[in-house]
Parts: C-alpha cells; sequence; structure tokens
C-alpha cells in the first residue's frame, strides 16, 4: 500500500497529515509513505527526519497522487495554484482520500461531486463519531483541544493588562476574570489553560455533565437556568434552544458581562449553526480593554458581530475571530492530527490493505463518496440529493 502525503496548499496552512514518527510507524506496519518534499517544513518537520523514517521524497505532488493507494491530508482538496489544476483533477479511480472534506458545507458540494465522478473513496474526519473507541482516532476533537488553547492564549495576548495576580512595590495587581461560554472539548482546554495562567474563571453551559467538569476544573459556574430537558439529547448531546431559551441565557449573560476581561465562546450544538449568545449591544456593555474571542466562527459564530476570519476591535473591546487557530500551533496540531490518522488508518487495514466495514459505525460515519456515488447522510440532505 502506497500512501501519499502532498504539502498542504490552503495559503497559511501549516500542519502536515503525517509527521516523521507517524511516518516511521506506517513503514514499520509495511507501507510505503511517499511525502511530498517540504510538506512538514511549516510545521518544523524536516525532509532528512522523514527519509530517516523510511519515507520517499517526491518532488513533483502529480506523482503522489498518481501512485498513492491513499492519500492523507489536512485541508479538504482545492485549487493547486503551482500546479494550475484542482486536487481532486490530480487523484485516481479507487484512490482512498482522507481528509476533513466538510462535504455538507455548500462551499464545497462541486468538489464533493467532483470526487464522486472520479471514483475516489473520500473518508472524511469531520464524520468520526464521538464514541470511546474512536476517541483515539478522533481528529475533529484533537483540533478542538488546540483552538482551546491558542485561542484563550490570544485573548490573554490581546488584552491590555496582567491575568494573574501580582503583588508589586506599587501595590497589587488584580487577576482578570474570564468567561467561558460552552464548556465542550475547546471551552474546558481554554478553561484549563486560562486558569493556570492565574485569571477567575467562570463558565457557562446548558449541560451539567459539561458545568461538573467546568466545576472539577476549578471554575466558578454561570447558573443558566435552563432545564436539563431542553438543553440535553440522546446520547447527553447538547439541544438546540428554542429561541425564547435562548433569550432567557442572554439576559443571564448580559448580567455578568460587563465586569469579565475575557470572553471565550464556543458554544455549540453539533450539525448546527451557531447560536447567537452574545449580541452587539451586550457587546457595548463591557469593559474597554477586554477581548471576546469567538472560536463558533465557521458555524457563524456566538456573538452577532464578530468579524470572520480576523480581528477587529468595537465598542473598545477586541473581537477575534480568527478561523483554523489549530494551524498556528502547528508541531502540536500536527502530532495530535497525524497520531489520530494513524490510529484510524490502522483500523481500517487489514492484510495490508485498506478495508471499508459498512456495517461499522466509525466507517459509516466518514464514508463520504465511494463507486461514483455521494453516500454521506448530512452531505446528501445538503445537497438535496
Ligand atoms: P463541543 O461539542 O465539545 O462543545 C460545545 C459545547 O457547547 C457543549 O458543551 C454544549 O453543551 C455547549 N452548548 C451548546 N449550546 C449552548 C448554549 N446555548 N449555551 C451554552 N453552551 C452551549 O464542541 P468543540 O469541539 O468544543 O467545538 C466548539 C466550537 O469550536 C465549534 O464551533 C468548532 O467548530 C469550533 N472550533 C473552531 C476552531 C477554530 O480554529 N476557530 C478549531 C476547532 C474547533
Amino acid at each position: 500500500m502506497i500512501i501519499g502525503v502532498p504539502k498542504e496548499i490552503m495559503q497559511g496552512e501549516r500542519r502536515v497529515s503525517v509527521t516523521p514518527e507517524t511516518a516511521g510507524k506506517l513503514v514499520q506496519d509495511g507501507a510505503e509513505v511517499w511525502v511530498q518534499q517540504s510538506a512538514g517544513e511549516g510545521a518544523y518537520f524536516h525532509d532528512e527526519q522523514y527519509t530517516a523514517a523510511g519515507a520517499k521524497l517526491v518532488a513533483d505532488v502529480k506523482d503522489i497522487y498518481a501512485r498513492a493507494d491513499v492519500i492523507l491530508k489536512v485541508k479538504e482538496p482545492q485549487f493547486n495554484s503551482e500546479q494550475n489544476l484542482h486536487e481532486v483533477d490530480m487523484m485516481h479511480s479507487g484512490q482512498v482520500l482522507m481528509t476533513f472534506i466538510h462535504p455538507a458545507s455548500p462551499v464545497n458540494h462541486d468538489m464533493v461531486r467532483a470526487l464522486a465522478k472520479k471514483g475516489v473513496t473520500g473518508l472524511t474526519l469531520d464524520g468520526i463519531p464521538r464514541i470511546s473507541r474512536a476517541q483515539v482516532m478522533d481528529t475533529l476533537t484533537s483540533m478542538s483541544a488546540c483552538a482551546g488553547y491558542k485561542g484563550v492564549l490570544l485573548a490573554a495576548d490581546a488584552l491590555p493588562k496582567f491575568v494573574p495576580q501580582i503583588f508589586t512595590a506599587v501595590g497589587m495587581i488584580k487577576p482578570i476574570q474570564a468567561l467561558i461560554v460552552g464548556a465542550g472539548v475547546s471551552g474546558l482546554q481554554a478553561l484549563a489553560t486560562i486558569k493556570r495562567l492565574g485569571a477567575v474563571v467562570h463558565t457557562a453551559d446548558i449541560r451539567p455533565a459539561a458545568v461538573e467538569q467546568a466545576q472539577s476544573l476549578g471554575s466558578k459556574i454561570i447558573d443558566l437556568g435552563v432545564p436539563e430537558e431542553a438543553a440535553v439529547g440522546e446520547g447527553g448531546y447538547a439541544l438546540a434552544l428554542s429561541e425564547e431559551w435562548l433569550a432567557k441565557e442572554r439576559a443571564v449573560l448580559a448580567e455578568v458581562l460587563p465586569s469579565m476581561d475575557i470572553v471565550f465562546l464556543s458554544a455549540l450544538v453539533p450539525s448546527k449553526i451557531a447560536p447567537i449568545l452574545v449580541t452587539e449591544d451586550m457587546v457595548k456593555t463591557m469593559k474597554p480593554g477586554s477581548v471576546l474571542v469567538d472560536i463558533s466562527i465557521d458555524q457563524g459564530g456566538n456573538c452577532d458581530i464578530t468579524p470572520a476570519g480576523t480581528t477587529e476591535v468595537h465598542h473598545n473591546v477586541t473581537l477575534i475571530g480568527i478561523k483554523n487557530i489549530p494551524g498556528m500551533i502547528p508541531e502540536s496540531s500536527s502530532w495530535m492530527f497525524s497520531q489520530n490518522l494513524y490510529n484510524l488508518v490502522k483500523y481500517l487495514t487489514k492484510e495490508g490493505k485498506l478495508v471499508l466495514n459498512h456495517e461499522d459505525e466509525i466507517v459509516r460515519g466518514i464514508l463520504t463518496t465511494i463507486d461514483g456515488q455521494v453516500v454521506h447522510d448530512g452531505a446528501r440532505e445538503a445537497m438535496g440529493l
């Protein structure tokens, strides 16, 4: 089995899907690993490390797409301006692609159709179910942990003041107050990170289980007053709140926002757009110099004036809507991503070949295109198929 690792081509993307460490493990397992020259440079993984691990360096990415049985990537296929070709056009029938395809997202529908037409078997990493046996393969969770850590550090960096309590010769500096809204994977990581820096942390979530975890990490809790039956659905997942409950939630948050220095927003119900929890009028009540980071921006954001993909100051509040935060810590995020991907490849490999058992819950979750068809439920629904 030849596994191909192209260099990522999205502008500013510094991650790589396979590190020298996981390349070595794949080689040991019997695969050939073909890595495009300088694919890992952005994450400080060098060509020599890949060759030392037993991988083969390839200068022309077209050779990788032409020969590999499996392509491992971070980002969905897109137009490669250096080659003047779309990445899908370089792929071939029967090839397996494993990456974040985000197939339900309308901007990707043409690309998903093209993958199907080419006969590529597309496996989307955002479809890994959040079940315990799939945890070691869950790239989305790993990337959320990265976004929680780095996202709250971006906020700390933009603050015009110290985070912790500091005793100085001229007096005591008080610790900052941070609010985490949505204490899932990223929110809990943000909580733990800013608490380690010395902030006093407050957390709000609609799921009692999330609130309990936040409390055990030393956070104070903002009671949103949403009853469990309105907030938690099957399997313990959050439910999309009615407009009435959202209005009540905004009223509770409006009370605490004026005393916060950092507001970290990461509330989301899977496969829904992000609920608006902070309005422009609420931002106007925040402290001058305070910082709001809204990492749900890919799903529209939890604040109605977060600038998508950038940072802006409005009403004396720094609003951070940067996308691809994991790409800002490319070494750690690539390491986690590649470990997850290695575990997934290993899970799917039987006697040196990838085998897709369509009865398997993990395979069902990730299978996007096969045999010329788009088979991913969310994508089919979004594409009207
Ligand atoms: P998660 O599902 O683990 O956590 C979301 C949390 O929001 C859950 O605990 C849920 O109970 C809570 N929630 C839902 N509705 C709520 C409401 N009305 N009020 C308060 N809490 C509510 O999700 P995860 O993995 O932490 O991701 C969070 C967000 O971060 C997602 O939008 C994801 O796309 C985004 N993300 C952004 C990245 C970036 O670079 N900007 C990178 C990775 C993730």
